[in-house]
């Protein structure tokens, strides 16, 4: 099973997916011939963590080209350096730390809901990739990310919510955060223009897996259902949510300083547990490859 490096380990992680990858360099010469066997195993598995890096964000980011196109960030005053990369931090890009009112700060806990990244996107991303530069201490609550597998989510689905999902697709926006946290400014005019609302169908069909089917749906950018009436929609996403959340099907991964976790906006979701954010820093820094072609369900040509 492993040739990617001699000296690379490769294990199972601690629950129904995911694989850790130690003693593998991802910046060093030559990985590029690995990639083919990586792809492999993230196929298999749906999140790769690599452990024990040391990257710049410029390593980081010719990684990542090896797996596709870069996507940018609608917004670029959330970056530090590029479009390209997103820094999750409550700590400014001059190194302060920020309190947990601090905009910066609201905005990490959009991403305490369950989401893929980008599905706000006609074409949601393919896979993102965060790696671990200031994490919270052993002893501190909270801080994880978790993922839960949604091919295993719709396949436990009844019949009868299977069968009520087949044909419906909801509404995935970018400003849907701002109207979690009202505190949250305004985007402009110019990002309304670039991330317009867009549907997908609740079923994702994929055709690279024998048509195997997972549900897609995010609880930070949307709640509402198309041709369902507003009480409705929201009363079935919010069942979807409870889905996702009594899934047994989940990863938690606590991170450690050097962590790069690369993982699947295909078929999973994530959320990053909460944590005392007016206590502890958190700086991550992810990349995001682009996906290639719309989200396809059960009646798409
Ligand atoms: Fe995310």
């Amino acid at each position: 099973m492993n040739n990617i490096n001699k000296n690379a380990l490769i294990g199972d992680l601690n629950g129904a997916f995911g694989v850790s990858i130690d003693k593998y360099d991802v910046s060093r010469a030559g990985v590029r011939d690995d990639i083919p066997r990586l792809k492999q195993l993230f196929d298999q598995h749906h999140v790769l963590v690599f452990k024990n890096q040391n990257l710049s964000e410029k390593q980081q980011i010719e990684f990542t080209k090896l797996w596709g196109s870069l996507e940018n960030f609608p917004e670029a005053d959330k970056t530090k350096d590029s479009v390209t990369t997103y820094h999750v931090a409550n700590v400014s890009a001059a190194g302060d730390h920020l309190s947990e009112n601090h905009t910066q700060s609201v905005f990490q806990k959009v991403n305490q809901l369950w989401h893929t990244d980008s599905s706000y996107r006609f074409i949601p991303s393919f896979a993102s990739l965060l790696y671990a530069i200031e994490v919270l201490p052993n002893h501190a609550l909270g801080g994880e990310t978790e993922f839960v597998d949604m091919f295993s989510v719709y396949k436990n689905l009844s019949d009868e919510k299977k069968a009520a999902v087949e044909s419906l697709h909801m509404v995935h926006y970018y400003e849907y955060g701002r109207r979690i946290f009202p505190q949250l400014p305004a985007i402009n005019s110019f990002e309304r223009e670039n991330v317009p609302p867009v549907s997908h169908p609740l079923v994702r069909v994929h055709q690279n897996r024998k048509g195997s089917r997972s549900l897609f749906f995010t609880e930070n950018a949307g709640g509402e259902v198309s041709g369902m009436d507003h009480s409705s929609g929201k009363s079935l996403h919010a069942e979807l949510v409870a889905a996702v959340s009594g899934s047994h099907y989940k990863l938690k991964h606590r991170w450690s300083k050097g962590d790069l976790v690369m993982w699947d906006n295909r078929c999973l979701v994530h959320r990053a547990v909460p944590y005392d954010m007016n206590n502890y820093r958190r700086v991550l820094r992810r990349t995001t490859v682009a996906g290639k072609e719309p989200v396809r369900g059960p009646f798409s040509s």
